[in-house]
């Protein structure tokens, strides 16, 4: 398909948000497919590393055409692309992966939550929820978002969108734990979860909802390597059986990153 085609896009700016997080916006014609929860690859040109970076968006400007990526210098890949300025040209594949399932928040009330760098693809999730029209309106959009301190990038921007609550591992802004924790002490209600972050918080998440008969969606994102279905480094196990391999397993670039809470076997 041709979305899913290499393209050539041109950095509109890119700035430092956080310790090690980056802030890029890139013109590309990808922007008008582009839905939360969805992912492109990078190019790195260095040789030794072909493969691209999976890297979730952040941000979509259909009026500019442009898409905002932010995110995290994990290795030489994600090192270089610090280095692009305005102007110039990065190599990206696009539009990867499944997105949000933003309907099911129709007339409920949906909370975004996120943790570390699976923070970034629920502001887009956030601001289509928040401007959708009836009837795949929400009653009511909150965001649950987990930092380790005081560096609680973007969080000015949920609150455009969304009732903003904060978790934070040294207790200095918000509740002072994880996102579960703040969900308690702040009262936050919710009939459907849309969540992005570590393992070991979507696996809270996913029992929580349980517990609760909350529905959940959740973004395995940060267990991706290459994302193009070429590393074989991201396989999940699920609770039903493929049909076509008849495993209990899903690749999360190309079968996700977002699943239905229940079919994951976490
Ligand atoms: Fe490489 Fe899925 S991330 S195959």
């Amino acid at each position: 398909m041709s979305v899913k085609m290499k393209k050539e896009a041109k950095v509109l700016s890119q700035g430092l948000l956080a310790e090690g997080i980056y802030d890029l916006w890139l013109e590309t014609e990808i922007a008008k497919d582009a839905c939360p929860g969805q992912f492109v690859g990078v190019y790195p040109t260095n040789k030794a590393t072909l493969l691209p970076r999976p890297i979730s968006i952040c941000e979509v400007d259909r009026e500019r055409s442009a898409i905002r990526l932010v995110y995290r210098v994990v290795g030489s890949g994600t090192a270089e692309f610090t280095l692009y300025q305005p102007g110039d040209y990065m190599t990206i594949l696009g539009v990867l992966g499944n997105g949000f399932p933003l309907v099911a928040a129709a007339g409920k009330k949906v909370v975004v939550m996120g943790g570390g760098i699976g923070v970034p693809p629920l502001l887009e999730t956030a601001k289509r929820l928040s401007e959708a029209d009836t009837p795949v309106k929400p009653v009511l959009v909150s965001a649950v978002m987990g930092y380790r301190n005081s560096d609680t990038f973007l969080s000015e921007e949920f609150s455009l969108y969304s009732q903003i609550h904060i978790a934070t591992e040294d207790g200095s802004v918000g509740t002072k734990g994880n996102v579960i924790d703040a969900m308690r002490e702040q009262n936050v209600e919710a009939d459907v979860i849309f969540a992005c972050g570590p393992m070991p918080m979507l696996r809270a998440i996913k029992e929580y909802a349980q517990a609760k008969g909350i529905k959940a969606y959740l973004s395995l994102e940060e267990r991706m390597a290459c994302g193009v279905g070429a590393c074989l480094g991201c396989i999940c196990k699920t609770t039903r059986e493929d049909h076509h391999s008849h495993v209990n397993n899903a690749r999360i670039c190309t079968d996700g990153p977002v699943f239905d809470a229940e079919d994951l076997d976490m």
